[in-house]
Formats: C-alpha cells, sequence, structure tokens
C-alpha cells in the first residue's frame, strides 16, 4: 500500500520521517514528481532503481532546501555561484565535482566524481527537503521507460505498491524536468535543456556549449574501453566476471557465500540480495581496487551475480568494467 499524503504539517512529517527511515516517497517539484530517496543511503537509493525497474544505475539529482546546503557538498566555482543565485529555487540542475567528503553514496552519481544538485522551487517540496535535513535523491516518479510524471495520478498509476508513500503537492506547474548544466569543465555544457532555458543562462554566464561535451565522447569511448573514462568509474584492476574459482592474486568480489582462497574479499550481500549487492557495487569495486594495489594483487575477480530485479544493472556495469581495455 502506498499512503497518500497531505501537504501539511502531519503529512510533511510522515514524509520527512519515512525518508530518513531509507523509505521511498514521492513528491512534487515545479517540474515533475520526483521518487525521493535519503541519498546518504545507500540502500534506500538502490531501491530507487528497483521501485523504477531501471536497467542502468543512471546518475541521480540531489535535491537541497538551499544553495548554501548543496555548495556544502560540491565544489561550486563563480559561475555556478552566479546561477544559483539568479536561478535557484528553480528549474536548474548543476553538475558539479563532488567535495571530497560528501556524504551522498556513490550509487546516488552512478560512481562518477561528480554530482547533479539542485534546489527546487516548490513550496512543499522545500519544506520537505528542511524537514529532512539530508540530501534527497530523485529521478523523475515514473518506471522506466515511461514519461514523467505531474500529478499525483501518475505517480500511482506507475508506483502504486512499489513505494511507501507520495507527497500530494499538487499539479506540477512547469511540467518538464529541469535543465541540465555541466560545469565541470572550462566550458559550461547544456546536457539537458529543461526548465531553466538557455537564453537566461547565457545571460548569466556566457556562451554554453551543446552537442556531445568533450567528457560525454570520453566516456562513450570508455564504454568499450573503460581503462579510458574520464568517469573514473571503471577500476584500474582488470575485471573478470562470473568467476567460479579465485586465485589468491586476485581481489573478490563476493555475492552470496564468498569463494575460499582469494587474496582480499569484499562482500556485495552475504545473504545473495540483489538491492543490498548493488548498494554495495561501486564501493566494493573502489575498496578492493584500493588494497588489491597495496597488496599488489592483478585482478578483480567477481563471483555471478542473477539478472533478476537490480540484478541486470549490476551486470551491465560489471560487464563494462570488464569489457576489453583499447
Ligand atoms: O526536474 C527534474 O530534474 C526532476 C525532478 C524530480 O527534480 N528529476 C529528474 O531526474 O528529471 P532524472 O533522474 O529523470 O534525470 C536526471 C538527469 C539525467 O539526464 C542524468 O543523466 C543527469 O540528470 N545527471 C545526473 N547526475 C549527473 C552527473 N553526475 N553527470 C551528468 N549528468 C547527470
Ligand atoms: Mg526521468
Amino acid at each position: 500500500m502506498t499512503e497518500i499524503l497531505p501537504p501539511d504539517e502531519a503529512g510533511l512529517a510522515r514524509a520527512a520521517a519515512l525518508l530518513r527511515s531509507g523509505a521511498l516517497v514521492a513528491f512534487g517539484t515545479e517540474t515533475v514528481y520526483g521518487l525521493g530517496a535519503d541519498a546518504t543511503d545507500a540502500t534506500a537509493v538502490a531501491s530507487i532503481f528497483a521501485a523504477k525497474g531501471r536497467p542502468h544505475f543512471n546518475p541521480l539529482i540531489c535535491h537541497y532546501p538551499t544553495a548554501a546546503a548543496a555548495f556544502a557538498q560540491v565544489e561550486a566555482d563563480a559561475r555556478a555561484s552566479l546561477v544559483a543565485e539568479r536561478l535557484w529555487p528553480g528549474p536548474l540542475t548543476l553538475v558539479l565535482p563532488r567535495q571530497p567528503d560528501c556524504p551522498v553514496a556513490l550509487l546516488a552519481g552512478a560512481g562518477l566524481e561528480t554530482l547533479a544538485v539542485r534546489v527546487p522551487a516548490h513550496p512543499v517540496a522545500l519544506a520537505l527537503l528542511r524537514a529532512v535535513g539530508r540530501p534527497i535523491a530523485a529521478p523523475s516518479a515514473n518506471r522506466s521507460g515511461q514519461v514523467s510524471p505531474t500529478t499525483v495520478a501518475h505517480v500511482l498509476a506507475g508506483l502504486e505498491g512499489r513505494i511507501a508513500a507520495v507527497l500530494d503537492c499538487g499539479p506540477c506547474p512547469v511540467g518538464v524536468e529541469s535543465t541540465v548544466l555541466d560545469l565541470t569543465g572550462p566550458h559550461p555544457f547544456l546536457l539537458r535543456p529543461g526548465g531553466a532555458t538557455l537564453e537566461t543562462i547565457e545571460g548569466l554566464i556566457g556562451p554554453v556549449g551543446r552537442g556531445i561535451p568533450h567528457a560525454v565522447a570520453e566516456a562513450a569511448r570508455g564504454l568499450r574501453s573503460p581503462g579510458l573514462m574520464v568517469s573514473h568509474y571503471a577500476p584500474s584492476l582488470p575485471v573478470r566476471i562470473r568467476a567460479s574459482d579465485v586465485a589468491a592474486d586476485e581481489a573478490l568480489l563476493a555475492f552470496g557465500r564468498p569463494l575460499a582462497g582469494a587474496g582480499a574479499v569484499y562482500s556485495l550481500s552475504d545473504r545473495a540480495d540483489v538491492t543490498e549487492a548493488a548498494a554495495r557495487l561501486f564501493d566494493g569495486l573502489r575498496s578492493l581496487d584500493a588494497e588489491g594495489a597495496r597488496r599488489g594483487l592483478r585482478r578483480i575477480a567477481v563471483m555471478p551475480i542473477p539478472d533478476q530485479g537490480l540484478g541486470l544493472a549490476i551486470n551491465d556495469r560489471l560487464a563494462r568494467a570488464a569489457a576489453p581495455r583499447g
């Protein structure tokens, strides 16, 4: 059963308590309804992908009540501060480098070194963000492959019974998603047109690139040769998937009961739960990479993971990490 919560004090308190406990709550913004989870809780973030039925771990936008709260977790330069001052709260998302001590789960950013942040212009959404006191990761609140929802009825049509609650924020006034602006490089880049117009943004910070940005072209190249990916998404050690045995000079990414004999072990999920494994995947790859380098191991071996539920997304990422490098 999915609770429908009114946008009053009691409804907000309930929505905030659910989010703080790791549950999923959909809420309205000025653009579309988002499917929210505590961004600092990797398991809660993993359950977003499970509820949406997403076959890949797309990076998610983190929502904050103020620019100051957002900029405490990402590196904002003068351009970011300027657009934020003029356009937040509003339908603009900024992609910026994560701060080293950023508490947002790696899975929320799909393992990237960057994070997408935004301050939505909706009074109920802002009240919710203040009440939770943590960043909220939220993709649009639809099943994967369906269009974004702009009413509670749209949300329920796709997600009834799959999420704890939806906070009724009325129909979304903008109705298209936020503009996504990449400010990680020397030249600003439009990653997705949306609610904030290009003209307004260019009026503030000058020309904004469009088409295929350098970083994206590099990343696409990285799909075939992960060693080249600018995102540092792929580990530096080679990856061997569907391992049924493991050598002493290999690090093991285990699923279920670990194979014996590895030089190092990271357990994705002792109880072979794919949602728990998804929550730990990027941390596991990074940990084994670092430990493998320290101990002179030559490879990461990964135990088989079923293609069910989030297993499909996990295996998609692992297959890329294991692809031959150019
Ligand atoms: O209006 C909106 O933005 C809504 C509301 C709920 O805030 N959210 C939304 O989220 O549309 P979603 O997940 O459907 O779209 C997020 C977009 C995707 O195109 C994703 O690739 C991009 O933002 N994105 C997120 N993090 C990124 C990152 N670190 N680097 C590049 N792109 C990123
Ligand atoms: Mg979407």
